[in-house]
């Protein structure tokens, strides 16, 4: 069973075909996909998405947030309806969150604050965190430190050093790895991470939209581009592709807590089936 633990079938890119983007995912072994939110609008039409997705799709659930090129717009009135959607039973975790240096496209001081004020909230709520850092490391691996509370989550699309990998390692995070991985100027760190990061903590993620791997680099990247991505780190460790996507999938079970949700999922679906039934007799 393979998970895509970071996609945005939210993102415009989707607003025609993402029922069709669930189905051909389905029909290459992705059984789940976590739908994430980089703003309130799309944490809001991620949770949408979950209770109108198609029955013979993969399984998806949502993670909501205001992502750090947004943490201008941060504030309470925004943390309270992340508190409120949080409430669907649909979600499960708080991402993604974090610095991004690279763009600074929201002052710092504001990507500080949004962060830690998202860390209380996934805190309170119970939830892991989905971390989006990019060149800012260091940074933000003080921001967790002095949070000082137990937090369970994903560095997604690590590109950092293997030294920053250890790091959140050390905190007990996993690291999610993505299709830039196949890029071949590009990939330098992030297959040695790939191969040196322990496989009960690595997850699998095709960040889609974004960063479609080889060879659809360039094109519209989707959650049916998971194997490619499972196939290659699999070479970069030297085991079978089977264990690999075994292993992603547990990790992400513990990690999100999926088992006893895709469970509930379904004898709620088989609920509503019957309750439809009754109503026909
Ligand atoms: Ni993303």
């Amino acid at each position: 069973m393979l998970i895509d633990t970071h996609a945005h079938l939210n993102h415009p890119q989707f607003a025609n075909d993402w029922k069709d983007a669930l189905k051909r995912a389905k029909s290459v072994g992705v059984e789940v996909v976590i739908n994430v939110g980089y703003d309130i609008p799309s944490s809001e039409r991620a949770v949408a998405q979950c209770s109108d997705a198609p029955s013979d799709g993969s399984a998806v659930f949502a993670s909501i947030a205001v992502h750090p090129h947004e943490a201008k717009n941060w504030g309470e009135e925004a943390a309270k309806t992340l508190a409120l959607l949080a409430r669907d039973p649909s979600v499960i975790a708080v991402g993604e969150i974090g610095l991004d240096f690279h763009y600074d496209f929201s002052p710092r001081q504001d990507q500080f604050r949004a962060f830690e004020e998202q860390l209380d909230l996934a805190w309170r709520l119970n939830f892991p965190v989905i971390l989006h850092i990019r060149e800012a490391h260091p940074e933000a691996l003080a921001v967790v430190k002095n949070f000082g509370k137990p937090l369970q989550g994903v560095a997604h699309c690590f590109a950092g050093t293997w030294d920053e990998a250890k790091a959140w390692l050390d905190l007990g995070f996993y690291i999610g790895i993505t299709g830039i991985v196949t890029f071949e100027k590009k990939a330098g760190n992030i297959r040695e991470v790939a191969a040196k990061v322990p496989l009960e903590r690595l997850l699998i993620e095709t960040d889609a939209p974004y960063l479609a791997p080889v060879p659809h680099r360039g094109k519209r990247n989707e959650p049916a581009f998971l194997p490619i991505i499972a196939e290659f780190v699999a070479r970069l460790k030297g085991i079978p592709v089977e264990q690999l996507v075994e292993a992603t999938w547990q990790n992400a079970n513990a990690l999100f807590g999926l088992q006893a949700r895709l469970t509930r999922n379904f004898s709620s679906r088989e609920r509503s089936n019957k309750t439809e039934n009754s109503d026909a007799a």
